[in-house]
């Protein structure tokens, strides 16, 4: 065995590579450790930026296919080449893996391909995409192995007809119609394209909303902005089973309380119930490692149980977002290097990439009522700011939550064109403790969509002015 290193990460994907990167800046030896022929993960490989990319593409085929002509634009002639936009897709998600690879080698991290093993804290054991094994020792190891998407008994995916995220993403047509199981992150942003694209798109849902950890307010409006585009929803509906024909697959359906059975039909079913953690073949049993009932490597302070093994990402609890394992990920490399290292779980932001786009930070108002808490509410639609007008995108509005003793903001909701972008500068008011009343009293561009988060700061003391 050579010298150990410092760490060795297991797993490429955002919370390992940005640990990676921050070590290596720091002067640590690193080795990263990825099974998949790419670094990136779920999110460069088969999540966040193949789904962009695809949202993307779809809103402009949509645009101009049938709303430019309310602009005076008249494109006659519209025409989808599904293989070129998925060509695009691909060079996107390329390019950007290749950029981890360089940065590994900018930063000095030895990039191990294989399947990682942990044998004993010290010792990670790789097996080679050709069968030939290596053992590596360590100082510490990183677990940041990522999920993968959860199942449903008795529904068989096969990525061709019945599909998780790795299969929506590169259908090679249209399906003419497209059952989604699950009105989460993915079920919207995934049925979005799809129905943008040309499919009839039919979401069914256990709970009685779409996104049921939002904000109820924020959600319900959600759901009917979609409705209006053309999405159909089945609410408060369970998925009892998936029949695979030869020409089309039939879902049998049936209320969440119990009730009368219905029948759907569709070409493609995509199921997107959530993501579970992913740590086959890691060895977590045979070393000691605690995890919860559903598989969650269990830390306290990304430490696990057993000293000198840590975790970050989707793997362990929290958000199963990239910021947050990437946050994680960074943090944790200063804490090994000796410095400090701190995820503030409070101010972690959440977009859903649809069109409009919904985004929020910390508390939600049913949250702040649940524990307790007086609050103040600032709200402001984007009908009455003018970017949105000039724009003729004026759907959703904004939602400042406050402390009603100290003015300190607790939570932001918002859907509206755009606000995925916006919801950074609440990240940071927070970051900083601030008040509605900062957010209120500091000046915003004029004309911009942002001016309308400064006009729900002033409504938290009732002057809000443009309205
Ligand atoms: P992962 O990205 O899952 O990476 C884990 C890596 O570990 C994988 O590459 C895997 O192959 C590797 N691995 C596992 N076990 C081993 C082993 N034993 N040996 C070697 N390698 C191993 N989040 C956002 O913040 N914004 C978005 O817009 C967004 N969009 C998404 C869209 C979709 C369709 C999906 C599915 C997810 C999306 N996410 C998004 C979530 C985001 O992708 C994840 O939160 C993020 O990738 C988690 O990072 P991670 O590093 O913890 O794990
Ligand atoms: P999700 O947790 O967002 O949504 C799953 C939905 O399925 C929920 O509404 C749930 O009530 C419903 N559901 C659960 N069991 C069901 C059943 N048997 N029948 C019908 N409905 C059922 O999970 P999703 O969409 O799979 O995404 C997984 C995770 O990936 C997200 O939680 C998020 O962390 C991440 N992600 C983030 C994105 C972003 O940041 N824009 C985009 C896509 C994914």
């Amino acid at each position: 065995m050579s010298e150990p290193y410092d760490l060795i990460i297991i797993g490429g994907g955002p919370g390992g590579y940005n640990c990676a990167i921050r070590a290596g800046q720091l002067g640590l030896r690193t080795a990263i450790v990825e099974k998949s022929p790419t670094l990136g993960g779920t999110c460069l490989n088969v999540g966040c930026i193949p789904s962009k990319a695809l949202l993307n593409a779809s809103e402009k085929f949509e645009g101009a296919s049938r709303h430019y002509a309310e602009y005076g634009i008249e494109a006659a002639g519209v025409k989808l080449n599904l293989g070129k936009m998925m060509a695009k897709k691909d060079e996107a998600v390329s390019g950007l893996t290749k950029g981890v690879e360089f940065l590994m080698k900018k930063n000095k991290v030895d990039y191990l391909k294989g399947m990682g093993r942990i044998v004993s804290a010290g010792q990670v054991e790789i097996t080679t995409p050709d069968g030939s094994k290596a053992l590596h020792a360590t100082r510490n190891i990183v677990i940041a192995t990522g999920s993968e998407s959860a199942g449903l008994p008795g529904i068989e995916v096969d990525e061709e007809r019945v599909v998780s995220n790795v299969g929506a993403l590169r259908l090679s047509k249209v399906p003419g119609r497209m059952v989604v199981i699950g009105a989460g992150v993915i079920g919207l942003e995934l049925g979005s394209v799809w129905r943008r694209l040309g499919a009839e798109v039919t979401v069914v849902e256990y709970l009685d909303r779409v996104t049921p950890s939002a904000d109820v307010e924020v959600s319900r409006q959600f759901q009917r902005i979609l409705a209006k585009q053309g999405m159909i929803f089945e609410l408060g509906m369970k998925v009892l089973a998936v029949e695979k024909l030869k020409s089309k697959l039939k879902i049998t359906v049936e209320p969440a309380q119990g009730g009368e059975k219905k029948m759907l039909e569709a070409d493609i079913v995509l199921l997107a119930i959530g993501r579970r953690p992913f740590t086959a073949g890691l060895g977590l049993e045979a070393v000691g490692i605690r995890t919860d009932a559903r598989g969650f490597v269990l830390t306290e302070h990304l430490r696990t149980n057993i000293p000198g093994i840590w975790a970050i990402g989707d793997c362990t609890h929290g958000p199963m977002l990239a910021h947050k394992a990437e946050d994680e990920g960074a943090n944790l490399a200063q804490i090994i290097a000796g410095k400090w290292g701190h995820v503030n779980y409070d101010v972690i932001p959440n977009v859903i990439y649809t069109h409009p786009e919904m985004a929020s930070v910390g508390k939600t108002e049913e949250e702040l009522k649940n524990a307790g808490i007086a609050y103040k509410t600032g709200k402001f639609p984007f009908t009455a700011n003018s970017r949105a007008r000039a724009n003729q995108d004026t759907d959703g509005f904004v939602k400042i939550l406050a402390d009603a003793k100290t003015d300190r903001i607790l939570g932001c909701h918002m859907i509206g064109a755009g606000v995925g972008e916006m919801i950074g500068e609440i990240c940071v008011a927070m970051e900083f403790g601030a008040s509605s009343e900062d957010v209120a009293r500091t000046c915003h561009a004029h004309p911009t969509m942002s001016e309308a988060l400064r006009q729900a700061a002033m409504g938290v003391e009732g002057w809000t002015m443009q309205m």
